[in-house]
């Protein structure tokens, strides 16, 4: 099958274990060059806009109208998987050729630094939305749109949780995407000599960060469906005989809705980026369950944990809708041991090319 081919030459770049297309990275880089060439290959006009968002657009009958999207991203997490992101570009890929020439242009987009493990995620949808916050990327300019504004966006994506694999459905439809939180907390101590320094008098600032991360473990604990991660610790001077001066903390905390998000906030020293719970829009979340329907499937529908570049578009007023895969080996994901079957991916074309061209279909 060309598409698993195709997931498979994109996670070979960068070597193993695991993917590593880091956002901003070579690697990354690489990925969209690969895709961009069987955009190419298609017949698809392929562009990379300012944020460098790389598209590649079938034209329509009637290209004057607004444009149908489909899309997802090629960077990973260090040592990802196969199919977090790459999948919703080489599968919307397909189902773009599938679906042929319709009334709107369709168009297949990766967007850049989704996963946001160096800075706040989902990076080039938010440009595209001219969303992006203060200081970040300061030459793209602010509040306006980076691409004219598309009539309607799919992502497809791996569930990543184990929940359609205990169901034994193959797809389902994204009710919402839950709210999260992202950013990094600073904690200062005073440098001093790890050998001369008694225990009393020491102001170390990885005891402070190490209290806060079990605070935080704590406090989403206490507050029902949500979660919250430290996943990167930066300690100055980092050296194992000084006292640490200064640790700089990643935190990312999702819950289902503001109120639960904030709850779990309220023991974060500092501000965050806050990206609120985005409901899927109606049209398009319908048409994709007519679609399941028809092929004889369940229409499911899920929440989404994990944040998503349909999110920000929908939080700007795209009418988004997101195509869940089954994710294998019990739903995990950012690891090597993702999984999915190549009869569920192919499901998953067969509906988003569907979809595709009824949205597409210029009314
Ligand atoms: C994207 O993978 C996220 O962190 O939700
Ligand atoms: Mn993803
Ligand atoms: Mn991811």
């Amino acid at each position: 099958m060309r598409a698993l081919e195709r997931l498979d030459r994109v996670y070979a770049i960068g070597g193993g274990p695991g993917a590593n297309r880091l956002g901003g990275s070579a690697e990354e880089q690489e990925a969209h060059d690969a895709v961009a060439a069987w955009m190419r290959e298609a017949g698809l006009e392929v562009s990379v806009d300012p944020a460098g968002n790389l598209f590649g657009r079938l034209l329509g009958r009637r290209p004057e109208l607004p444009e149908v999207w489909t899309g997802s991203h090629l960077d990973t997490v260090p040592g990802g998987g196969r199919f977090d992101g790459a999948l919703g570009v080489v599968g919307g890929l397909e189902a773009v050729e599938r679906a042929g020439q319709v009334e709107r242009t369709l168009a297949v987009v990766a967007f850049r630094d989704e996963e946001g493990c160096r800075g706040r995620g989902v990076f080039g949808s938010r440009a595209l939305c001219g969303v992006l916050g203060e200081g970040e990327a300061p030459e793209l300019g602010r509040g306006g749109w980076l691409e004219p504004r598309p009539a309607a966006f799919i992502e497809v994506h791996v569930e990543q949780g184990p929940r359609l694999e205990e169901a034994g459905a193959p797809l389902a439809v994204v009710s919402r995407i839950a709210a999260m939180a992202r950013g990094e907390v600073v904690f200062e101590g005073r440098p001093s000599h790890a050998g001369t320094t008694p225990m009393a008098g020491r102001e170390d600032a990885l005891v402070k960060a190490a209290g806060f991360v079990l605070r935080l473990r704590d406090a989403a604990a206490a507050v029902e469906s949500a979660v919250a991660t430290v996943g990167r610790l930066a300690v100055e001077p980092g050296a194992a005989n000084v006292i640490p001066a200064r640790v700089s903390v990643s935190v990312d905390v999702r819950a289902p809705d503001l109120e639960r998000l904030e709850a779990v906030l309220a023991v974060v020293p500092g501000e965050l980026i806050v990206i609120g719970a985005v409901e899927m829009a109606e049209r398009p979340r319908a048409a994709l369950l007519e679609e399941l329907e028809r092929l004889g499937l369940p229409a499911l529908e899920l929440e989404s944990g994990a944040g998503h570049d349909a999110g920000v578009l929908a939080a700007a007023g795209v009418p988004a809708a997101m195509l869940f895969v089954r994710s294998l080996n019990g739903g995990v994901s950012h690891s090597p041991d993702e999984l999915s079957a190549a009869g569920d991916i192919d499901q998953a074309i067969t509906v988003l090319s569907e979809v595709l061209t009824r949205l597409g279909c210029g009314n």
